[in-house]
């Protein structure tokens, strides 16, 4: 007989779990049968003592189990998915979803909500009026048939197990463990259904994985779980030491990507999505596209308009705007010479953009718009951050946040490359 006991004990001493004794313990605990403190002591054991790699795809396989796979086998199109380990002014998902449509290949974006320091896809959409994040399984069916691209919430019978065991080690501080991270991603994307899978591994301070060696780990596991699941899985590894484009934020973000689906914005947020269309459209199958050439010719507008409509958005309604907004400025002369990310998300968090506890509210207009970034020339007096808020009171935090967090020197630097690293798990494959 297994018990939770028996199954801490082991890993607590640094063994290796059976299959039988994982398989029983993710059951148990998603029925409740383990407790959440029992699941917790689990957790920080596997934090503390690692797990192997046969551990892991055994994890993972459990918690795909511990609810429904969603069968997208009528869409009719290879289905692709992106996932990013999350970043500041990662906004990424709203161009890219409806850019890689354009082709053909359908995109499941089933994404998640802000929390910490982090933006969410869904909290970003929500600041479109009337934009419904909340869809069936059928009616996610039919928008990829109509559409071809749909980002909405995943429903809560994928991968329950991981629904749970999140939000015990976000309230546990065991999140930032390769094993669990690895698992927890990957169970809830195969789980989606898609053919393939690309993955934006990022790293640098606004990420979870602050070091290359760490994001590189944790995107090897994640490949060879989605190989051994037989979904086509492949990583870029990104950059996220800056924050992506100009603006962190909800409407400030979704206002900056439609910059980008009308061929203009931020060259940093195009050259990712660009990238991230190559490669979602070579694991569908079609290499050797130009996505580029659709983001500058409206053929992504049109289909972004077509999303957006199909869930009720209003695509012609003003998006909010917060009701103050107030301006730091540079006190010398010279270059922007580091913008650290994790300093501007955490500034964008205190402004109202994000939460502190799951189901806050968040603040639609909220956030930091980056008027001078790494690279860019300031003169003594000029504004480098506009700070945005409808609660002014908060404006005094987001400084303190930002204090440190950018510097400005003598000589010009660059931003240095986006990707940075690229992994697939058939090297064969273009
Ligand atoms: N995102 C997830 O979905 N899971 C993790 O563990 C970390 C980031």
């Amino acid at each position: 007989m297994i018990t939770a006991v028996d199954v801490i004990r082991t890993k607590r001493d640094d063994g290796e779990l059976s299959t039988a004794q994982i398989d029983w313990v993710i059951d148990a605990y998603t029925k409740g049968e383990v407790a959440d403190e029992q699941m917790s002591a689990l957790a920080m054991a596997i934090f503390l003592n690692g797990a192997t790699p046969r551990e892991i795809a055994d994890w993972t396989a459990a918690m795909i189990r511990s609810g429904i796979v969603l069968d997208l086998s009528g869409v009719g199109r290879p289905c692709v998915d992106k996932h990013s380990t999350g970043g500041v002014g990662d906004k990424i998902t709203l161009p890219l979803a409806p850019l890689v449509a354009v082709f053909d290949v359908a995109v499941p974006q089933l994404s998640g909500r802000g929390l910490g320091h982090t933006g969410g896809t869904l909290d970003k959409l929500e600041s479109i009026p009337g934009f419904d994040v909340i869809l069936g399984e059928s009616g996610i069916v039919a928008q990829l048939e109509e559409v071809g691209a749909v980002v909405c919430a995943a429903t809560g019978d994928l991968a329950p197990a991981d629904k749970k065991l999140y939000a015990l080690r976000d309230a546990t501080s065991t999140v930032e463990s390769i094993p669990l991270i690895a698992s927890s991603i990957m169970s809830k994307k195969i789980a989606e259904g898609a053919d393939a899978i690309v993955l934006d591994v990022k790293v640098g301070s606004g990420a979870f994985m602050k070091e290359f060696s760490q994001a590189k780990e944790l995107a090897e596991t994640m490949v060879r779980l989605g190989g051994d699941h037989g979904v086509d899985t492949r990583a870029l590894l990104t950059d996220m030491s800056v924050p992506l484009g100009r603006t962190a934020g909800n409407a400030l973000e979704v206002r900056e990507s439609i910059e980008v689906l009308a061929g203009g914005g931020p060259p940093d947020v195009v050259e990712l999505t660009v990238a991230l269309a190559r490669e979602m459209l070579a694991a569908a199958g079609k290499p050797g596209l130009d996505p580029a050439a659709a983001l500058n010719d409206g053929r992504a507008m049109d289909k972004w308009r077509q999303m957006i409509t199909a869930q009720g958005g209003e695509v012609d309604a003003p998006l909010p705007t917060a009701r103050h907004t107030e301006e730091v400025t540079a006190e010398t002369d010279g270059f922007v010479v580091d913008m650290d990310a994790y300093a501007v998300g955490v500034a964008a968090w205190r402004l109202g953009a994000g939460r502190t506890s799951q189901g806050q509210p968040v603040q639609a207009g909220a956030g930091v718009e980056i008027l001078r970034t790494v690279g860019e020339q300031v003169r003594s007096g000029e504004p480098v951050f506009r700070l945005h808020t409808d609660t002014a009171d908060r404006v005094a935090a987001a400084k303190e946040a930002l204090s440190g967090g950018w510097r400005i020197g003598a000589v010009p630097s660059d931003r240095g490359p986006i990707v940075l690293d690229r992994l697939l798990a058939d090297p064969d494959k273009p």
